[in-house]
């Protein structure tokens, strides 16, 4: 699209979602420089009352004329709204301190949110996990059976990852609680300003220490967009599992039907599209960190207007994230666990061979050994086209003296799950 150099600068069409935060950061501001007694007390008045209204109307659906970007839209309408007293307002700050502290505002708002979501995923896989408690199937390593586990030992890793996604997003959090308003355009202000009491106001936990690098540094953005990646990574591994789980070839799980959808075509179809989108929609997030990081690499101090330029990614990592967490827990919940399938599939893959060795090395032989001995066996099945547990004690005991009848009771998935004792 075409634009004047005017529009070219402006980011009023995408900044303007801070408008809350904003408004929420000049409350603050206004009241401590009347305290302070920087402006008089009936300008800070008129001036707090003034950007509550316009706050009610934003809330009411009411839209806020267009400006270069959301500061400068809200200082006229305010200006509109109660006359000169809402040009006290701009006292002894900047815009760069402003905007960097809506960004934090935002951030430490939308982190609770992400933060709440990712423990209603984490809900979710619980209530599976709990629904299907003994459910056993075959543990996979590169996507080959391995071991048999309990489906709710596989599903509950997610769990856990998940909870380290809400520790980053917690540092992020803790980051992102330092206020920089009262740092003005890079050097602070001659005004007696009092930030620790808009620190209060706003509940930041502290003030920032050096105002060259509360204004121009937007690495907490960068560690916000990370944690959104690494999030997003977990969520699109689960996604790939479902998709490949809900495939005719595997068939363990059956999503259900508000997130699949049908083929214009083939009328048999059941797509797991939800899956997918969180899968592909991964892309974005990544992109949104590159982006930001892209940004800050060549910048001198201080601010620079390159700095505009965090928010798309930003705001396009929340909405992803957001959405994704959103369907992700309704998703697992619903979904319907197989447990015949399985079990059926714990059959084949050999998922009792690691055991035996194992029964082997309880009997003295040491592990490479036995992991040998159990490797011929193996072999010896797969070319006759039969399972371990086909073999007799006479068969086992020619592999290996050191086999007895205890050999052929582990010969099973449940007994294999069972015998675990490890922490974990
Ligand atoms: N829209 C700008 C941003 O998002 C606000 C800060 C402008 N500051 C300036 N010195 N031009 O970064």
């Amino acid at each position: 699209m075409k634009k004047s150099p005017q529009e070219f600068i402006g980011s009023f069409s995408f900044d303007n979602r801070l408008a809350p935060y904003d408004i929420l950061g000049s409350v603050a501001h206004a009241a401590m420089l009347s305290k302070q007694k920087i402006i008089p007390a009936k300008d800070a008045k008129r001036i707090i009352k003034g950007l509550n209204s316009i706050l009610n109307d934003l809330e009411k659906g009411w839209h806020l004329p267009e400006d270069e970007d959301i500061h400068f839209a809200l200082e006229r309408e305010l200006i509109r709204r109660v006359g000169d007293s809402g040009k006290r307002l701009h006292t002894g700050r900047s815009r760069n301190d402003q905007v960097a502290t809506d960004i934090f505002l935002y951030l430490r708002d939308h982190i609770q949110m992400v933060v709440q979501e990712i423990t209603r995923v984490q809900k979710a896989i619980l209530t599976v996990a709990q629904k299907n408690q003994d459910v056993i199937m075959p543990g996979f390593t590169h996507l080959q059976h391995a071991q048999p586990i309990l489906f709710s030992h596989h599903i509950l890793a997610y769990a856990w990852m998940l909870e380290r996604d809400k520790g980053r997003m917690r540092n992020a959090f803790d980051r992102a609680d330092s206020l920089p308003l009262g740092s003005a355009a890079l050097a602070g202000t001659s005004f007696r300003i009092d930030r620790k009491m808009v620190a209060r106001f706003l509940n930041f936990s502290r003030v920032s220490e050096n105002s060259i690098d509360a204004t121009a540094s937007r690495d907490v953005v960068a560690e916000f967009l990370a944690a959104c990646a690494i999030l997003m990574a977990n969520l699109s591994r689960m996604a790939e599992e479902l998709v490949i789980w809900s495939s005719v070839e595997f068939s363990f799980v059956y999503l259900s039907e508000e997130f699949t959808s049908g083929s214009s075509i083939m009328p048999q179809k059941r797509n797991p599209d939800v899956a997918e989108i969180i899968r592909g929609e991964t892309g974005r997030a990544y992109g949104a960190l590159i982006s930001l990081l892209t940004v800050l690499k060549g910048i001198p101090l201080a601010y620079n207007r390159d700095l505009q330029e965090d928010k798309p990614p930003l705001f396009d990592a929340v909405d992803t994230v957001m959405g994704c967490l959103s369907v992700m827990a309704p998703m697992i919940e619903s979904m319907e666990v197989d447990p015949i399938r399985m079990r059926v599939a714990c059959e084949s893959g050999f998922l009792e061979a690691t055991e035996l060795a194992d029964f082997l090395a309880e009997k003295g032989v040491p592990f490479r050994a036995g992991h040998g001995v159990v490797r011929q066996m193996v072999l010896y099945c797969q070319e006759r086209g039969i399972k371990l547990k086909d073999l007799s004690l006479g068969q086992l005991k020619k592999f290996h003296p050191k086999f007895d009848e205890d050999a052929l009771l582990i010969l099973t998935p449940e007994r294999v799950v069972n015998a675990k004792k490890s922490y974990g």
